[in-house]
C-alpha cells in the first residue's frame, strides 16, 4: 500500500480530532491537529495581552510576535496522546478551555497567521504517511491529499458532545453557551475571506449525527484502503 496523505475537514466539535486520531493509529500514521496550532497562537495572544477588550488584535503587532512563537507536537509515551506545545510548555489542556475557544476565529482568519502555519503544515507532510484535520487541509494546506474527508453533524448533536467532553474534565460548562459558540464559529469559519470552510470538490462527505465510533472507524478504514490501493 503507498504512504499517503489524509485530509480530514468539516465543522467544529464533530469528532474530526478523535477520528483522525484514532485512523492514524490504526494504520501507523502521524497525526497533526492543525486546529491546536491555531489555538496555541491563541493562547500565546492572550497571554501576552494582544487582545483589547472587546476581543479585537491589531494584526500588524501579532505579525511582528509570530516567529516568537514556537508550536511542537509530542506524543506522550504513557498515554501515546499527542501533546501540543507552545514554546515548550505543554498547552494541551489550556487551549481547549472557553476563552481561547472564544477568541481562536478571529485569530485563524488573519493572513499573517495562516500563511506561517499553513507552511509549518505543509512541511509537516513532506514525508506522507500523515492524517491531518482542520478546515482548509483538501483546499489549501494538501489540495493534492490522496484522501479528503468533510465531515459534518449537526449543531445541537456537536454542542452535547463538547458539553460531555468538558464536563468530564471536571469544567462548569453551560449547554447553550457551547451551542452558541459552536455556531459562532461556523459562521465566521464558512464567511471569512482567508481559506473559508468549504468542502474540497473531491472530498467525501461524512454526516457523523448517528454513527457509533465503531461505525466510523470502519467507515474510514474502508476509505483509507481504497486511496491507498488506488
Ligand atoms: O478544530 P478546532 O475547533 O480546534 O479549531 C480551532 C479554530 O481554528 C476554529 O475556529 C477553526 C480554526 N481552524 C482553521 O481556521 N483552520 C484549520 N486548519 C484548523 C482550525
Amino acid at each position: 500500500m503507498k504512504k499517503i496523505i489524509i485530509a480530514i475537514d468539516g465543522f467544529s466539535s464533530c469528532g474530526k480530532s478523535t477520528m483522525a486520531k484514532d485512523l492514524a493509529k490504526a494504520i501507523g500514521y502521524i497525526y497533526i491537529d492543525s486546529g491546536a496550532m491555531y489555538r496555541a497562537v491563541t493562547l500565546y495572544c492572550i497571554e501576552h495581552h494582544l487582545f483589547d477588550t472587546n476581543g479585537g488584535i491589531d494584526e500588524d503587532v501579532l505579525k511582528q510576535k509570530l516567529s516568537d512563537i514556537s508550536i511542537r507536537f509530542q506524543t506522550d509515551p504513557e498515554s501515546k496522546r499527542s501533546i501540543t506545545y507552545l514554546n515548550g510548555v505543554n498547552v494541551e489542556e489550556r487551549i481547549r478551555m472557553l476563552d481561547v475557544s472564544s477568541l481562536v476565529s478571529p485569530i485563524a482568519a488573519l493572513r499573517s497567521v495562516r500563511e506561517t502555519l499553513v507552511r509549518l503544515q505543509k512541511e509537516m507532510g513532506k514525508e506522507k504517511g500523515i492524517v491531518m484535520d482542520g478546515r482548509d487541509i483538501g483546499t489549501e494546506v494538501f489540495p493534492y491529499a490522496e484522501l479528503k474527508i468533510f465531515v459534518t453533524a449537526s449543531s445541537d448533536i456537536r454542542a452535547k458532545r463538547r458539553f460531555d467532553e468538558l464536563r468530564a474534565k471536571g469544567q462548569t460548562v453551560n449547554l447553550e453557551e457551547i451551542k452558541q459558540n459552536i455556531e459562532e464559529r461556523d459562521r465566521i469559519d464558512q464567511t471569512r475571506e482567508i481559506s473559508p470552510l468549504r468542502k474540497a470538490d473531491d472530498a467525501v462527505l461524512l454526516d457523523n449525527s448517528y454513527l457509533s465510533i465503531e461505525e466510523q472507524k470502519k467507515w474510514l478504514i474502508e476509505q483509507y484502503k481504497k486511496a491507498a490501493n488506488a
